[in-house]
């Protein structure tokens, strides 16, 4: 696929896998996708499989991600983990304010832009995630929201470090529930968002950002969604919990 910008495909793991179940999928990754160099790829084990997951990916050309990090360097945080105890594991990504995290955890868009420059302060690549409910959408406040989440959780970072972060489309409608938005509904945010960056940084910065949709992808419809002008990877949950699927998401990218 000829594309602007080099596409990163991501396999957010959650809270799935032991460390023995994620060394077995590490190994049959590394093996499926030895030979692609035509896509960055990233894995996200839990906290736990981390060090194991790195060791095994030593000899790798995927790259290890982390799913959060504290805005913290150190001290007194219990259950915290900081961006340089990730990066001593060899870890290149962090994927900060997934749509999980703004529910559950309730984190804010200000405390989302302090995890993002943390993590540049550390040289982790953010993969910054925002997206609409469908309470949301239907009510028309799609862009608004995004817009919303956008500045407020890039706010403070330089053009450079927006160069280096990645941003993922993910609507909270489609994901875990089999409804992918169509290639259109996720083209016509990742063109508004690039737009936003225009304007929030500038023209060359914009360009260059890889905006990662995520919400059910699948080996089925990797190739229409990543074919769009400005879909420059995926941020894959479910199915990037299997060897062949992921690795079919991949190679149907390509
Ligand atoms: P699914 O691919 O399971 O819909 O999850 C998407 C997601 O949340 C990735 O971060």
């Amino acid at each position: 696929m000829n594309k602007e910008r080099k596409l990163i495909i991501a396999g957010n793991w959650k809270m799935n896998k032991t460390v023995a179940e994620a060394l077995i999928l590490a190994q049959g990754l590394k093996r499926e996708l030895r030979e692609v160099k035509e896509v960055d790829v990233v894995i996200c084990p839990p906290f736990t499989a981390l060090e194991s997951v790195s060791k095994e990916m030593l000899d790798s050309n995927i790259r290890l991600g982390a799913q959060n990090m504290s805005e913290n360097n150190f001290g007194a945080f219990t259950g915290e983990i900081a961006a340089g105890m990730l990066r001593e594991l060899s870890v290149r990504y962090v994927i900060l304010g997934h749509s999980e995290r703004r529910q559950y955890q309730k984190e804010s868009d200000e405390l989302i832009s302090k995890k993002a420059q943390a993590a540049h302060a550390a040289s982790l690549k953010p993969i910054v995630c925002v997206g609409e409910t469908l309470d949301e959408r239907e009510s028309g406040q799609t862009e608004k929201v995004v817009e919303t989440q956008v500045r407020g959780s890039l706010a403070g970072l330089t053009k450079d470090q927006m160069e280096e972060s990645v941003l993922a489309y993910e609507p909270v409608w489609a994901i875990g529930t089999g409804k992918t938005a169509t290639s259109q509904q996720a083209q016509d945010v990742h063109a508004f968002i690039r737009k936003l960056l225009v304007s929030m940084f500038d023209e060359t910065t914009a360009r260059r950002v890889r905006i990662q949709y995520g919400g059910s992808v699948k080996a089925q419809n990797a190739r229409e969604l990543m074919g769009q002008k400005d879909i420059d990877g995926a941020l894959v949950g479910g199915a990037s919990l299997d060897i062949r699927s992921f690795g079919d998401i991949i190679k149907n990218s390509i």
